[in-house]
């Protein structure tokens, strides 16, 4: 659901995602970043360097489309990161927020270098379809962006090999939620592999589901045509 919110409503969001962020163990130490698009080809970002469990509003930096620092509390400089986030609304002119963690159960399947490409749970078929590895880069600079382009147009959900996840959305609740769902969903598929092995689904109820995604208002880029095991359920 699309909230007007203002500058203030919007720095508060971001806060309280990253204390959530802290408090479900995707972040240690100063791990992860948030950037939210304003209206006016400027973003809103998390300050390098900090536990997202420490933010407050007063401390989001505001940049613009060049990553060069608009606002700024206490000589607070930008997410290293901003490349690959600014690389993202430039790729994606629907994106208005993206969120980087190490949920622990994705990022492991990112340090494996293993996608989450099996369709075998409904509530991630219909949210984000499969996830793509998107090749090692060195953290903070030109590699990331460049590594994780390929994947933009299809994509709203990508794990970082070896490093972790990136997810987007067009606020950023969306992108959160897609965080969340990626976790669970990496999460039930270690589970499932400890089992025995998962399920997939067949075309046809996973062309059901990808046909849902309007009914939840669901937006954004999530492919439903990877592989599928002939004679599957
Ligand atoms: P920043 O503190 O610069 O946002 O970096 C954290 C991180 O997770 C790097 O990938």
């Amino acid at each position: 659901m699309k909230i007007n919110m203002n500058e203030i409503d919007i720095k508060n969001q971001i806060c309280d995602i990253c204390r959530k962020m802290w408090q479900l163990g995707w972040v240690a130490a100063n791990d992860g970043n948030i950037s939210v698009k304003l209206g006016d080809g400027l973003f809103l970002t998390t300050p390098t360097g900090m536990s997202k469990s420490f933010i407050t509003p007063d401390k989001i930096v505001k940049i613009n489309a060049k990553g060069e620092v608009v606002e700024s509390a206490d000589g607070l400089k930008p997410s290293s990161e901003i490349k690959m986030h600014l690389r993202c609304y430039e790729e994606r002119g629907d994106i208005g927020a993206v969120l980087h963690a190490h949920p622990p159960a994705a990022a492991g399947y990112a340090v494996a270098n293993r996608a989450l490409d099996e369709y075998t749970m409904v509530e991630a078929i219909i949210a984000i379809g499969s996830v793509p590895v998107a090749p090692y880069a060195t953290p903070s600079t030109s590699e990331v962006p460049d590594a994780v382009a390929p994947y933009l147009h299809e994509h709203d959900a990508l794990l970082l090999r070896n490093h972790g996840a990136l997810t987007m959305g067009a606020d950023l609740i969306t992108a959160y939620y897609r965080m969340e769902t990626l976790e669970l969903w990496a999460k039930i598929s270690l589970n499932a592999h400890l089992l025995g092995g998962a399920d997939e689904m067949s075309r046809e109820n996973i062309d059901k589901l990808c046909g849902m995604r309007e009914f939840y208002g669901i937006t954004g880029r999530h492919p439903g045509y990877k592989k599928y095991p002939e004679g599957s359920s």
